[in-house]
């Protein structure tokens, strides 16, 4: 026998009532992002590779051993995105939108891809639900951004969250703290994991995500990056605190949170819910002030999260949207007639299908059970008979009196 084919390890297709909940996941974040002045963007599903080289960073897990890279045919390299804000910021750049009114806002809902080890919650290919706001660096937008993360969660039910905030202040801030960490983790080398220890000069920071008992009891006496940023960078991050407490926003304050992602500066934040097990991630980000500026675009701030699609709807409660009804079902085999009745009835507003199985009359009425179908029509001599499924009556109607009757119904 012929072998099957199946998905990739890491990769699944969306089905049914999953396919219903997320549309109502778009509908919810579409229904809180446009009213504050969010415009859908989409970008291609492939960038250069040097996109994300220069954006995300070459330190980070993405860029070092996450990204699916391909040679393009014409000698460049091109890589499937694994995240959004670099093509977010490269669309900005490249399409001049600091002509527009500051800050540009846009939202997104796309697919991003990352060789990552498969288990609940974690993918190879997976959705975000994202927002950039590119082009102020006032705090007021931290918090409305957050804000609006917090509304999305709150409108899909989302349980047990915890939102954790930080500030890694300005580059400049941050490579003095990094070369007073590494000085630390280098006086407590034995005590470190293996990785934390290759990694001390590349990317130190990452030591606070550690799992690894001895490499914790040194990250518990590090010194803190929240506790060395410049008087301006403290009084952001204590205005964005600010907002989100008059907004009734819970949040903590935790010093120790880091990102996987290179280009953050100023405020970063995440939240998480511990119904999702160890994927807990559920949405994060925060400022990239510098970003826009390495991809050539100049000193343009920008603030933004991205919340994993499967991840959300983990943690939602709020129910599927239902499958609307059927109005009609037209039975008896889809030729011209009936092929005519039902394009007809969709032309009229209506929800029409039309069997494309050659059922039976009686499997025909079972299928239109199964749809929920208020009527049924099939064609008889002399004119239609309709049938109200919910009552059982059942008339015979002439042909171009069918759809009439539909919309005017319930009964006949
Ligand atoms: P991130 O933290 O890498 O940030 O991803 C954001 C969210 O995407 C995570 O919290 C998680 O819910 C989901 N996610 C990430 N990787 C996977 C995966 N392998 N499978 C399933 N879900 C996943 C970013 O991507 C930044 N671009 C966010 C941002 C926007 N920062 C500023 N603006």
């Amino acid at each position: 026998m012929t072998e099957r084919i199946q998905a990739p390890r890491g990769t699944f297709d969306v089905l049914g009532d999953d396919a219903l909940a997320r549309d109502r996941l778009v509908e919810i974040a579409r229904g809180i992002l446009e009213p504050a002045g969010y415009a859908r963007i989409e970008t291609p599903t492939f960038e250069s590779t040097a996109l994300f080289a220069r954006g995300v960073g070459e330190s980070t897990d993405v860029v070092q051993k996450e990204m699916y890279t391909f040679e393009g045919g014409d000698g460049e390299s091109f890589t499937l995105r694994p995240e959004g804000t670099a093509p977010v910021c490269r669309a900005y750049i490249e399409h001049g939108m600091h002509k527009l009114p500051q800050p540009v806002k846009l939202w997104y809902l796309s697919s991003y891809f990352r060789r990552e080890r498969p288990q609940k919650g974690r993918f190879r290919q997976f959705w975000q639900l994202g927002i950039e706001a590119i082009g102020s660096e006032d705090p007021a937008v931290d918090a409305e951004a957050i804000l609006l993360l917090d509304e999305i969660l709150e409108a899909l039910g989302a349980r047990d969250l915890r939102l954790r905030l930080s500030s890694l202040g300005t580059a400049a801030s941050r490579e003095a703290y990094r070369t007073e960490l590494a000085a630390h983790l280098r006086a407590n080398q034995d005590r470190l994991s293996q990785e934390v220890r290759d990694r001390i000069d590349l990317n130190p920071l990452r030591a606070f995500d550690a799992d690894h008992p001895g490499t914790r009891e040194v990250m518990a006496g590090a010194p803190l990056l929240l506790d060395r940023l410049t008087g301006e960078d403290r009084e952001h991050f204590a205005e964005v605190c600010r907002l989100l407490d008059v907004a009734g926003v819970r949040h903590e304050v935790d010093p120790t949170l880091v990102r996987g992602l290179d280009y953050y500066t100023r405020t970063v934040f995440e939240f998480t819910s511990d119904a999702l097990g160890a994927q807990s991630g559920v949405g994060g980000g925060g400022r990239y002030d510098r970003l826009a500026a390495q991809l050539g675009g100049g000193d343009i701030p920008g603030m933004g999260w991205a919340a994993g699609v499967e991840r959300l709807l983990l943690a939602g409660t709020a129910p599927a949207l239902a499958e609307p009804p059927v109005d009609l079902y037209v039975a008896g085999g889809a030729g011209p007639v009936e092929f005519t009745l039902a394009t007809e009835a969709r032309r009229a507003g209506l929800r029409a299908q039309l069997d494309l199985a050659g059922r039976s009359l009686k499997g025909a009425l079972k299928q239109a059970n199964r749809l929920n179908a208020r009527y049924v029509a099939w064609m008889e001599d002399g004119g239609v008979q309709l049938r109200d499924m919910e009552s059982g009556d059942q008339r015979l109607v002439p042909r171009d009196e069918v759809v009439r009757n539909v919309l005017r119904g319930p009964g006949l």
